[in-house]
Order: structure tokens, then sequence, then C-alpha cells
């Protein structure tokens, strides 16, 4: 399948999303909003796709937000559904079941900055540069920036980067927790494509499994939290990747999942 505004990369067991619209520094315009929904759709239904890297293409951005162009003319009733059309988005990437790695190339403005806190774990280009400058255009970040940016950072970190609109760079990102690891622009997809391939040599059942269960702690209380994860634990007892994985090690052997 292609696409007007994503380069789509099919890898034996993983794909590569690569946001595409260089020239407008891989803006989200709502062609490339209704591209990203459909292929990440396509992932999520795909059997042989255990994992999805997201980045951005040229040397400059991952994606510098929302498309400035369709954003003028909104008022009180389109932007509503605008803001849930981005949401819809970022809660499929949040909710895909499978790991979604964000190697973020360059900037990650706006609505970039919020596909990419809705990706599982983000590697950054050494030239990275993360912010939230919604307030400078007179709105607020309406694709789930006010919570996940919250959730991932803390509240204080979130007011200072929500409020003040200023941008920091990889390694302030790195710091306060936005991101798992900072590398040369040439290496990032390498970097990517290397956690994917050590998420590729575990149990894709107790790998979903625990992606659910890590994503229930900030959407359940404690004690529900504990208990879905009981739950979890005790389906995965009952799967033939939990004998294998276990009788490899006490074999001292290495493990053939078959994932399920
Ligand atoms: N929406 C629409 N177009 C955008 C865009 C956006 N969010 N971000 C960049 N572009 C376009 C520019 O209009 C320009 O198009 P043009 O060449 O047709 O004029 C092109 O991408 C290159 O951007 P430019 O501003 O010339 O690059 P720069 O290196 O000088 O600055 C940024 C880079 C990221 C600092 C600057 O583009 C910027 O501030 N973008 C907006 C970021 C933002 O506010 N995002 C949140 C939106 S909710």
């Amino acid at each position: 399948m292609s696409y007007l505004t994503l380069l789509v990369e099919k890898k034996q067991s993983y794909i590569i999303i690569t946001l595409n619209r260089p020239d407008k520094l891989n803006a989200l315009n709502g062609q490339l909003l209704a591209d990203l929904h459909h292929a990440m759709t396509q992932a999520q239904h795909d059997s042989t796709v255990h994992a999805v890297i997201l980045t951005g293409s040229g040397a400059k951005a991952f994606a510098a937000g929302a498309d400035i162009a369709e954003l003028q003319p909104l008022d009180g009733h389109s932007g509503l559904p605008f803001a849930e059309r981005g949401q819809s988005v970022a809660n499929l990437i949040e909710h895909l079941g499978k790991p979604v790695i964000a190697a973020v190339n360059g900037f990650a403005l706006g609505g970039g900055c919020e596909m990419a806190l809705a990706c599982h774990i983000r590697f950054a280009s050494e030239n990275a540069q993360f912010g939230l400058p919604e307030v400078s255009l007179g709105i607020l970040p309406g694709y789930g920036g006010t919570q996940r940016m919250t959730r991932l950072v803390g509240r204080a970190k979130a007011v200072e980067l929500i409020l003040s609109g200023d941008r920091v760079t990889a390694q302030e990102a790195q710091k306060i927790g936005l991101v798992n690891d900072i590398v040369p622009q040439e290496e990032l997809l390498a970097r990517a494509e290397k956690f994917v391939q050590t998420i590729l040599t575990r149990s894709q059942t107790a790998v979903h499994a625990a992606l659910t269960a890590i994503l229930a702690a900030e959407e359940l209380g404690h004690i529900e939290g504990m208990t879905f994860e009981a739950e979890r634990f005790a389906e995965l007892c009952n799967t033939p990747d939990f004998k294998e994985g276990t009788s490899a090690f006490l074999e001292k052997r290495p493990a053939k999942f078959q994932h399920f």
C-alpha cells in the first residue's frame, strides 16, 4: 500500500513508518493523519508485524506540529473534531497492542511531539528538539499533550514546557525522561532497530501482555492495576511460550518461541 504522505517499509517482523512531507517539516495535515491512522491500523491487524518504528523524512524534522495552515480557520465548533481526530491517531498508536518506537530525527513540536509521546519509547538524534509551542499560537496542545507530557515528565516540568512553549534539546529531553537514548542522526534508525531486534527474541505474547499492563498503570488505579497484572500473569502461565521459556532456561538452551 502506498501513501501520499508516508513511506512504509516492511521488514521481516516489523515496519518502519516515515512521515513524509519534508518540505513542510512533516507537519501533520489531515491527509497525513488519515494515512497514519490507516497504516497503524494495518500494522495492528497484520500478525506478521510485531513492532512499529515511527520516524520523519529528511534531516531536519520528525514533525513540526499540526499543519498551521489547517489550524488557522478553526472555530469553536470545528476545533473539537479537529482535536479528536489527532487524539484518535495518538490513542491508536498508544493502544496498538505492539511496541511503537519513535525515532525522533529533528524537530518534534506540537502535534509531532504529541505523536512521539504516544509512542512507547523514544530514541532521538543529537539534533532533535522537543516542544509544545501551542500557547504561542493561542491554543493548547490538543492531541493528548497536556495529559501524556504530564504523566511522562511530571507536573512541574510539563507546566514549564507547556506554559512557556519553549523547545528543549535532545539532551534536556533525556534528562527529564522524555527520551530514552540519544545517538548521532546517521545511527538513529539502527538504534531503534536494535531495540526491536531485542524485543523480537522474546515471547511476543508476553511482550504484548506486558505492554498492556504497563499502560494499565496509567489508566487504572493501583489496586485495579495490580489485579490486572496478576490476571495477565496467570494467562501467560497457560501459554506454550511460558513452558518453552522456562524449559529452555532449565535446559540451558535458547528459547524457540511460537508466540502464543
Ligand atoms: N505547519 C505548517 N507548515 C509548517 C509547519 C507547521 N507546523 N512547520 C513548518 N512548516 C513549513 C514552513 O511554513 C515552511 O514552509 P514554506 O517553505 O512553504 O514557507 C517549511 O515548513 C519550512 O519551515 P521554516 O519555518 O522555513 O523552517 P525553519 O528551519 O526556519 O524553522 C521551525 C523550523 C520548526 C522552528 C519552524 O518551522 C516552526 O516554528 N514551525 C512551527 C512549529 C509549531 O508551532 N508547531 C506547533 C503547531 S500546533
